[in-house]
């Protein structure tokens, strides 16, 4: 895809961003009515908003063809760190580019947890999917420990190093998820949201002047009821929603609020 859409320099909310993420959720027709019913709910994307869907692997290339020349972006879990070869069950950027993905979530806590991914491993990733033109949605957070010990933001600042030589501030996003967040139904505070928010932007502004311009995201239990709390903080530019994103009626009322949203600028 083109650039992704940018905040304006005073970093006023001119886009918003709503992405779903189906995990591995949900039998081949289930997605594809899934797809059929997005398609129809959001068949206008009006700016300010900018939506995306990530279905599993094996369903980008079918969910991919319904949402073909709409508004909503094919969004894909994960991608090898590998540019291509002898690598058993992955699959390349060069390949998920080939069924019109548009932005590949990294660092998912989920993929960290499970699949024992490391900086480096996620360093390289980022890299291939930037080199196919795709942008990151790179996610981090902490978990429920880190949080009751109050080390959220040195987990963050330690996640973000991550971006120590990236250039590419064009195509990412960063999205916080606090662990202890994830399908638990337990949703961080406004002000601990809009603190670490406040922080990430400050981190990603110090670590390359383009960095202000990358969108941050909040995931975690992320509901309808939810949105006006978030609209209504100017550091948050979007939501990784997970459960919600498999009820597309949930789904839709979470992309009408944004576009209802009387303080959001219109691009
Ligand atoms: P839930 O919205 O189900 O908490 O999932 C959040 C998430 O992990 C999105 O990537």
């Amino acid at each position: 895809m083109g650039k992704i859409p940018r905040l304006d320099g005073e970093r006023k909310l001119t886009g918003f961003w709503v992405i779903g993420n189906w995990k591995m959720h949900g039998r081949l027709q289930v997605c594809k009515d899934l797809a059929y019913q997005m398609l129809a709910m959001t068949s206008q994307c009006p700016d300010p908003l900018h939506v995306a869907v990530a279905p599993a692997l094996v369903h980008l290339d079918v969910v991919g063809s319904i949402l073909k020349n709409s508004a909503i972006l094919l969004a894909a879990q994960q991608a090898s760190a590998h540019v291509d070869g002898a690598f058993t069950g992955q699959c390349s950027a060069a390949m998920l580019a080939d069924l019109g993905v548009q932005l590949v979530l990294v660092g998912h806590s989920e993929c960290r947890a499970d699949l024992e991914q490391k900086d480096d491993v996620l360093r390289a990733q980022m890299q291939r999917i930037a080199e196919q033109g795709m942008s990151v949605v790179l996610c981090l957070g902490e978990d429920l420990a880190a949080h009751e010990a109050g080390q959220t933001v040195s987990v963050i600042d330690r996640q973000l190093d991550i971006l120590r030589d990236w250039v590419d501030w064009s195509r990412l996003l960063v999205a916080y998820e606090p662990v202890w967040s994830i399908g638990t139904g337990k949703v961080a505070n406004p002000e601990h949201i809009a603190a670490i928010h406040g922080h990430i932007h400050q981190r990603l502004q110090d670590l390359g002047d383009a960095g202000q311009v990358v969108p941050v995201l909040y995931g975690g239990s992320v509901k309808p009821a939810l949105m006006p709390q978030l609209l209504a903080l100017s550091s948050v530019n979007g939501v990784l929603v997970g459960g919600a994103s498999l009820d597309a009626d949930q789904f839709g009322q979470i992309c009408k609020a944004v576009v209802d949203w009387p303080h959001v600028e219109r691009a």
